[in-house]
């Protein structure tokens, strides 16, 4: 049985009808064609399916779609405008904070999520924010690195 939802995913209003098992991460990569959201482990543990919803960054695989009626989506694809995030990407290309760039959509989302709430957070206070986000080529300290040259300008 579908359901019908209705949310704001990038900053425009969408009408669906989702299956029960349908994820949001399902709904924002096949049924919206945003696919720079990432499937890794599919249970929660690495992050690389990170979306904003209502202003917190959540695992998409973790979301059934059914679950976001009303709810306002920014999927990597929605912050290709956001200044701060060109500016954090930018910076993640000159860094090393990017290599093969699978985990990097969702530390950006995470990131993003994290600079909205403080603008000079503390390396801890960075990691904290990044802990959900695993990356197997940086050992995280370029990531660090990238994201301090922004804020620290
Ligand atoms: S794919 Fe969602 S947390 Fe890994
Ligand atoms: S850059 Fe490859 S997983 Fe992070």
């Amino acid at each position: 049985m579908k359901t019908p939802i209705q949310l704001t995913i990038n900053g425009q209003l969408q009408r669906l009808e989702v299956d029960g098992n349908t994820r949001l991460l399902d709904l924002v990569r096949n049924q919206m064609s945003l696919t720079g959201t990432k499937e890794g482990c599919g249970v929660g543990e690495c992050g690389a399916c990170s979306v904003i919803m209502n202003n917190e960054a959540v695992c998409s695989c973790m979301v059934l779609a059914a679950q976001c009626d009303g709810a306002d989506i920014t999927t990597i694809e929605g912050l290709a405008e956001d200044a701060l995030a060109k500016e954090l990407q930018q910076s993640f290309i000159e860094k090393g904070g990017v290599q093969c760039g699978f985990c990097t959509p969702g530390v950006l989302i995470s990131t993003r999520v994290l600079l909205g709430k403080k603008a000079q957070p503390t390396d801890e206070e960075i990691m904290d924010a990044l802990e959900g986000n695993l990356c197997r080529c940086t050992g995280y300290q370029p990531i660090l690195k990238s994201i301090k040259a922004v804020i620290c300008k």
